[in-house]
């Protein structure tokens, strides 16, 4: 382990940007965190140290694909002295004698360029840190949680659901030889859950359907995998801005009914699917007659409207679960992301903001309004 500088009492937390959003996370995790240093040693990762009480807070940050929290700084020159290193350190966390936890392991490049650690190495260093564990402990290896992991429907719906609440050891690599591990208990990743990923370095890849009216299809997908629940059988919909209906074939072919509403309509298949009804109406002006399951809204609109329509949609008890895509225009938009944060906060809601994997310069609202 290296000596680099840590003040003391704080905390060394890294959070990821996606590709172009490093200056615009920086403000976030500025806004976020006011006390605390934020510093780009490292793109597309920064480098936070959180003030205690900073630290103990419940954040969320909408442009952090990921994040290290507690991280140590690590050197090593080769792939068996990283996972001898990487050993030594978490044996102690996670197997002290008494207490044995089950675990995931995320090796990752926190490089700027896929050149900076090549993935072979990455790889490398995963399969000689899993002998190392299965030689020397072979309990702790027992209790390796594959990753990914697909968990569907025994939702709690706090981002620890079906995760069995097992610790998170992650291994970044800045460079061959330098970089950091972080390790996260349930309870942490409770706190963390909304900028903290099960999914190693946040991402979830979905595959192309060629079925799909849309490419908007991967993100309803994405999010569900980010809910740890699905749209159900049975269950009903509201499509805001449903055309050309990529979210909506998601739902129905899920089992739901969906009422989508849009200015045009969807493609023709859907629009003659018996358990899709079309409306030809403003998304604004909608109201259901009785509380619907999922309210899903990817309307073009100035994020101003869209946090007002799902502040009306919480407000009036309309729906149980939500999926709301907020369009920005510009950077000038960002800081509204603290007025959805306290809007859905002040509800109640078990909620998350996130820049999807398949978001471009948008971020989606998620989650489940809170009990009537
Ligand atoms: C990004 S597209 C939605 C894509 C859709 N989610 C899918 O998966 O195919 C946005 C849609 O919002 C619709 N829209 C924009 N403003 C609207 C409004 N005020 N009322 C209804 N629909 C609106 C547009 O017509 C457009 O079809």
């Amino acid at each position: 382990m290296n000596g680099s500088q840590i003040l003391p009492d704080t905390e060394l937390r890294l959070h990821l940007a996606r590709e172009g959003f490093v200056p615009w996370l920086k403000d976030e995790l500025a806004r976020v965190f006011p006390g605390s240093q934020h510093l780009v040693r490292s793109p597309p990762w920064i480098e936070s140290r959180l003030t205690p009480a900073e630290a103990a807070q419940v954040p969320s940050v909408a442009f952090s694909a990921q994040c290290l929290p507690n991280a140590v700084p690590v050197s090593a020159a080769s792939v068996s002295a990283w996972a001898n290193a990487a050993f030594q350190w978490l044996l102690p966390q996670l197997d002290d004698g008494t207490t044995l936890r089950p675990w995931r392991l995320h090796v990752l490049s926190a490089g700027d360029t896929q050149d900076c650690v090549p993935t072979g190495r990455l790889r490398l260093i995963d399969q000689a840190l899993r002998q190392v564990v299965k030689e020397r402990r072979r309990r702790l290896w027992k209790l390796l949680v594959a990753d990914p992991l697909a968990p569907w429907n025994d939702a709690a719906g706090d981002g620890t659901a079906g995760s069995g609440g097992e610790s998170l050891v992650q291994l970044a690599l800045a460079t061959p030889e330098t970089g950091w591990l972080s390790l996260s208990h349930g309870e942490e990743r409770k706190k963390l859950r909304r900028c903290l990923s099960r999914f190693p370095a946040g991402i979830i890849e979905i595959a192309n359907d060629p079925s799909a009216p849309s490419q908007a299809h991967a993100k309803l997908r994405e999010v569900q995998w980010h809910l740890n629940r699905e749209i159900l059988p049975g269950e009903t919909c509201v499509d805001l801005g449903g055309s050309p209906g990529g979210w909506s074939h998601v739902a129905l072919r899920q089992g739901a009914s969906v009422v989508a509403i849009d200015r045009s309509p969807l493609r023709e298949d859907l629009m003659s699917d018996p358990k899709l009804t079309f409306l030809k109406q403003d998304a604004f002006a909608f109201a259901p007659d009785t509380p619907v399951d999922w309210l899903l809204c990817d309307v073009i609109a100035f994020p101003q409207r869209t946090l007002e329509l799902l502040e009306r949609w919480l407000d009036h008890g309309w729906c149980r679960w939500f999926c709301v895509t907020i369009k920005f225009r510009g950077a000038d938009d960002y800081p509204l992301l603290e007025t959805f944060k306290a809007m859905l906060s002040a509800r109640g809601s078990e909620y998350s903001l996130r820049q999807l994997h398949s978001n471009r310069n948008e971020v989606t609202a998620f989650g489940r309004a809170s009990p009537p």
